[in-house]
């Protein structure tokens, strides 16, 4: 098979490249290793920034998530039993976020990829790339016992941090960077009407915890956990009352809960990859870089990513110009830096770490007390979380 464009993984990154080249008329093929459904059965965050809302109607498929997401102009802080709102839209000149499913929007990536015919092999197993650094890449894979080959002109690893693109680059061409966190995340998914309108992050004497939603019926919590604990030893029961512990009244009293539709434990990590293009592939999405889901700013970085490669790349075969493929790792990794310095540093203040001792609980206490009484303070958290700038100035 020949195509212009050999797109690895249909997650959220493959399958928004996929469209935005389509618009531009540029051919490609997605190669996913699991099925549709397995790919659909991973819960993950949803809140989009106004750039990933105008890149989704852009590749034409923002109809569903305007009628059925939810935007929100703020979000609260429960700090030591305490609550402070912050009011985004005020803090930012009227920027907010939307709730809208990482599911549903893959989902709606999905039809639209299937509605306009084009090519995506599910269950392509032993996927391989060669030859990137020459002008005519190869990629191999398996499917029903057979070996089958695409001859490209690039490869774009969309295919998240266990990929395989990443993992073929020569490892003295790369330079990772990595913090793993001494916890995780329990999520819990349920069919149960949010605490809250909006999203309440907090931070109690017991750990973390979230409460998050994904539509006015369901919703997602999360509790920082040990990352020793197993999700078979937390029953639904066991969920709640953790989580009513570290609460206040306010949202005990209307905390409905109910059975768990899923629950699963996340590591939180911060992860780089540099340089993000080889040759004739590039790296977008979590196969670059990961973000802790702290200030849901995962999808956001993978949108963007996939916003300057696909110019990039309809730069190329339109005006024949390289310039746009040969800034593209500069130019995401400036973006990317600023959302995993957030992600870090709203983690920081969010989360217990005990290993820290007395003195470090001291610091986050004195450090949050300074921002939610400063105007500068609560600025800086809100211009972050609605999403900075698309471009800086170097
Ligand atoms: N061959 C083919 N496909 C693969 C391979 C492989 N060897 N390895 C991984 N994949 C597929 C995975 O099955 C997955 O469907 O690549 C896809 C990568 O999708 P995601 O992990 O969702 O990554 P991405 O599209 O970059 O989306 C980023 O997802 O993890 C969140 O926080 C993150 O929200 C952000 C978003
Ligand atoms: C989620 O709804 O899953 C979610 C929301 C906000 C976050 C992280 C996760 O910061």
């Amino acid at each position: 098979m020949r195509t212009q464009v050999a797109i690895i993984g249909a997650g959220p990154a493959g399958l928004l490249l996929g469209q935005l080249l389509h618009k531009a008329g540029i051919d490609a093929v997605i190669l996913e290793r699991q099925t549709a459904d397995h790919v659909l059965s991973r819960i993950r965050a949803g809140i989009l920034e106004q750039v990933c809302i105008d890149l989704l109607d852009e590749a034409g498929v923002g109809e569903r998530m305007h009628r059925e997401g939810l935007t929100h102009e703020g979000f609260e802080l429960l700090i030591d039993g305490r609550r402070h709102r912050v009011d985004m839209a005020a803090l930012t000149g009227g920027k907010t976020v939307m709730v809208y499913g990482q599911t549903e929007l893959t989902r709606d990536l999905m039809d639209a990829r299937a509605a306009a015919g084009l090519p995506t092999v599910y269950q392509a197993g032993d996927v391989a790339v060669h030859d990137f650094d020459t002008a005519q890449p190869r990629v191999h894979y398996t499917r029903d016992g057979q070996r089958h080959e695409v001859v490209c002109d690039f490869v774009a690893g969309c295919d998240g941090f266990h990929g395989v693109c990443r993992a073929s680059v020569p490892r003295a061409r790369v330079t990772e960077f990595e913090k793993v966190y001494p916890f995780g995340w329990l999520g819990l998914l349920a069919d149960t009407p949010p605490v809250n309108d909006e999203l309440i992050y907090v931070n109690s004497a017991r750990g973390f915890a979230l409460c998050s939603q994904r539509s006015h019926t369901r919703s997602r919590y999360y509790l920082q956990v040990p990352l020793t604990d197993r999700v078979d030893s937390w029953s639904d029961d066991a969920f709640w009352a953790e989580l009513r512990l570290r609460l206040d009244d306010e949202a005990n009293a209307r905390l409905v809960t109910g059975a768990s539709l899923e629950k699963s434990i996340a590591p939180l990590r911060s992860f780089v990859t540099e340089p993000l293009r080889f040759g004739r592939m590039f790296l977008a999405g979590d196969a670059g870089h990961i973000v802790p889901p702290t200030g849901a700013k995962g999808l956001n970085l993978a949108a963007t990513d996939v916003k300057y490669l696909a110019g990039a790349l309809i730069e190329y075969y339109q005006e024949r110009s390289e310039a746009g493929i040969d800034g593209y790792s500069a130019r995401c990794l400036k973006r990317i830096w600023r959302g995993e310095r957030f992600s870090w540093w709203f983690t920081h203040l969010m989360h217990h770490f005990p290993e820290d001792g007395a003195i470090g609980e001291r610091f986050q206490q004195a450090e949050l007390d300074y921002l939610l009484h400063s105007e500068s303070g609560l600025r800086t958290i809100a211009e972050n979380y609605v999403g900075l700038p698309l471009d800086f100035v170097a």
